[in-house]
Protein backbone atom coordinates (compact mmCIF):
# COMPACT_ATOMS: atom_id res chain seq x y z
CA UNK A 1 0.00 0.00 0.00
CA UNK A 2 0.84 3.47 -1.33
CA UNK A 3 2.25 6.01 1.65
CA UNK A 4 0.69 9.31 1.25
CA UNK A 5 2.00 11.89 3.13
CA UNK A 6 -0.34 15.28 3.98
CA UNK A 7 1.35 18.12 5.32
CA UNK A 8 -0.19 20.24 7.50
CA UNK A 9 -0.42 24.07 7.05
CA UNK A 10 1.76 25.65 8.76
CA UNK A 11 0.30 28.09 12.13
CA UNK A 12 1.81 31.31 13.49
CA UNK A 13 0.75 32.40 16.62
CA UNK A 14 -2.00 35.17 17.02
CA UNK A 15 0.31 37.91 18.01
CA UNK A 16 2.91 37.14 15.22
CA UNK A 17 0.30 37.44 12.45
CA UNK A 18 -1.25 41.02 14.03
CA UNK A 19 2.74 42.29 14.38
CA UNK A 20 3.06 41.27 10.49
CA UNK A 21 -0.16 42.41 9.25
CA UNK A 22 0.62 45.60 10.98
CA UNK A 23 4.24 45.86 9.67
CA UNK A 24 2.60 45.71 6.26
CA UNK A 25 0.09 48.08 7.12
CA UNK A 26 2.43 50.99 8.51
CA UNK A 27 4.81 50.60 5.19
CA UNK A 28 1.35 50.84 3.16
CA UNK A 29 0.81 54.10 5.00
CA UNK A 30 4.35 55.27 4.94
CA UNK A 31 4.18 55.21 1.50
CA UNK A 32 0.98 56.84 0.78
CA UNK A 33 1.84 59.74 3.04
CA UNK A 34 5.35 60.26 1.04
CA UNK A 35 3.13 60.69 -1.90
CA UNK A 36 0.71 63.01 -0.37
CA UNK A 37 3.60 65.14 0.84
CA UNK A 38 5.39 65.31 -2.13
CA UNK A 39 1.89 66.55 -4.20
CA UNK A 40 0.99 69.47 -1.18
CA UNK A 41 4.50 70.43 -1.49
CA UNK A 42 5.20 74.63 -1.06
CA UNK A 43 5.48 76.06 -4.65
CA UNK A 44 9.54 76.72 -5.76
CA UNK A 45 9.77 80.13 -4.38
CA UNK A 46 12.87 80.16 -6.82
CA UNK A 47 11.27 78.54 -10.23
CA UNK A 48 12.98 80.10 -12.94
CA UNK A 49 16.83 79.24 -12.25
CA UNK A 50 17.01 75.78 -13.20
CA UNK A 51 20.49 75.66 -12.65
CA UNK A 52 20.89 79.67 -14.28
CA UNK A 53 20.99 82.59 -12.78
CA UNK A 54 18.18 84.67 -14.32
CA UNK A 55 19.13 87.88 -16.11
CA UNK A 56 16.40 89.53 -18.08
CA UNK A 57 15.92 93.14 -19.54
CA UNK A 58 12.81 94.37 -20.29
CA UNK A 59 11.40 97.30 -22.53
CA UNK A 60 9.71 100.19 -20.32
CA UNK A 61 8.61 101.62 -23.96
CA UNK A 62 6.47 98.12 -24.15
CA UNK A 63 3.17 98.14 -24.10
CA UNK A 64 3.61 95.03 -22.18
CA UNK A 65 5.03 96.70 -19.70
CA UNK A 66 2.85 100.35 -19.70
CA UNK A 67 1.59 100.00 -15.52
CA UNK A 68 5.26 99.49 -14.78
CA UNK A 69 5.58 103.40 -15.94
CA UNK A 70 3.23 105.05 -13.15
CA UNK A 71 4.41 104.90 -9.47
CA UNK A 72 2.74 102.37 -7.56
CA UNK A 73 2.23 100.29 -10.82
CA UNK A 74 3.25 96.55 -11.68
CA UNK A 75 3.48 93.95 -14.00
CA UNK A 76 3.81 90.65 -13.59
CA UNK A 77 6.27 88.89 -16.28
CA UNK A 78 4.70 85.20 -16.70
CA UNK A 79 7.31 83.30 -18.91
CA UNK A 80 9.79 84.04 -15.34
CA UNK A 81 7.05 84.21 -13.07
CA UNK A 82 8.09 87.35 -11.95
CA UNK A 83 6.37 90.22 -10.51
CA UNK A 84 7.90 93.56 -10.71
CA UNK A 85 6.85 97.03 -8.90
CA UNK A 86 7.55 100.72 -9.54
CA UNK A 87 7.60 101.16 -5.68
CA UNK A 88 8.92 104.83 -6.03
CA UNK A 89 9.93 106.90 -8.88
CA UNK A 90 12.19 105.13 -10.05
CA UNK A 91 12.79 102.40 -7.87
CA UNK A 92 11.44 98.78 -8.83
CA UNK A 93 11.58 95.51 -7.18
CA UNK A 94 11.01 92.24 -8.13
CA UNK A 95 9.71 89.31 -6.43
CA UNK A 96 8.62 85.44 -7.76
CA UNK A 97 4.69 86.08 -8.26
CA UNK A 98 3.66 82.64 -7.14
CA UNK A 99 2.60 82.55 -3.80
CA UNK A 100 4.53 80.09 -1.53
CA UNK A 101 1.18 78.77 -0.02
CA UNK A 102 -0.47 77.00 -3.34
CA UNK A 103 1.45 78.97 -6.14
CA UNK A 104 -1.31 81.75 -6.83
CA UNK A 105 -0.32 84.61 -8.30
CA UNK A 106 0.18 87.39 -6.08
CA UNK A 107 -0.25 91.22 -6.81
CA UNK A 108 1.44 94.82 -5.88
CA UNK A 109 -0.40 96.73 -3.23
CA UNK A 110 1.23 100.22 -3.48
CA UNK A 111 -0.88 101.61 -0.91
CA UNK A 112 0.54 98.89 1.58
CA UNK A 113 3.95 97.96 -0.78
CA UNK A 114 3.43 94.58 -0.03
CA UNK A 115 2.41 91.67 -2.02
CA UNK A 116 -1.03 90.12 -1.49
CA UNK A 117 -2.39 86.78 -2.66
CA UNK A 118 -6.11 86.83 -3.50
CA UNK A 119 -6.64 83.01 -3.01
CA UNK A 120 -5.96 82.98 0.69
CA UNK A 121 -4.89 85.92 1.69
CA UNK A 122 -0.76 85.80 2.32
CA UNK A 123 0.64 89.14 2.52
CA UNK A 124 4.58 89.38 1.60
CA UNK A 125 6.51 92.32 2.45
CA UNK A 126 8.23 94.13 -0.29
CA UNK A 127 11.64 92.06 0.66
CA UNK A 128 9.49 88.73 -0.11
CA UNK A 129 9.30 87.79 3.35
CA UNK A 130 5.95 86.62 4.81
CA UNK A 131 4.36 89.52 6.75
CA UNK A 132 0.90 86.60 7.11
CA UNK A 133 0.12 83.62 6.42
CA UNK A 134 -0.96 80.62 5.55
CA UNK A 135 1.85 81.19 3.37
CA UNK A 136 5.04 80.05 5.56
CA UNK A 137 8.44 80.93 2.83
CA UNK A 138 9.27 84.20 1.27
CA UNK A 139 9.06 85.03 -1.97
CA UNK A 140 12.71 85.16 -4.01
CA UNK A 141 13.49 88.67 -4.66
CA UNK A 142 15.74 89.95 -7.13
CA UNK A 143 17.58 92.84 -8.00
CA UNK A 144 16.51 95.37 -9.94
CA UNK A 145 18.73 97.80 -12.42
CA UNK A 146 16.90 100.85 -14.04
CA UNK A 147 18.74 102.53 -17.04
CA UNK A 148 15.52 105.44 -17.05
CA UNK A 149 17.25 107.15 -19.95
CA UNK A 150 17.06 103.97 -22.73
CA UNK A 151 13.79 102.72 -20.66
CA UNK A 152 15.32 99.69 -19.70
CA UNK A 153 15.06 97.04 -16.32
CA UNK A 154 17.42 94.79 -15.88
CA UNK A 155 16.07 91.78 -13.62
CA UNK A 156 18.26 89.51 -11.99
CA UNK A 157 19.78 87.65 -9.59
S1 LIG B 1 -2.26 80.39 -2.53
FE1 LIG B 1 -1.61 82.25 -1.68
S2 LIG B 1 -2.37 82.24 0.32
FE2 LIG B 1 -2.96 80.31 -0.48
Amino acid sequence: MEKVSIKQPETIERSEFLKQVGIGFGAIMLMQCIQGCAESEIPDPNPTTGGTKLDITIDLNSSTYATLKNKGGFAVISANRIIVAQTQSGTFLAVSSACTHAGTTVTYRANSNDFFCPNHGSVFRSDGSVQNGPATAALKRYNTSVDLSNNKLRIFE
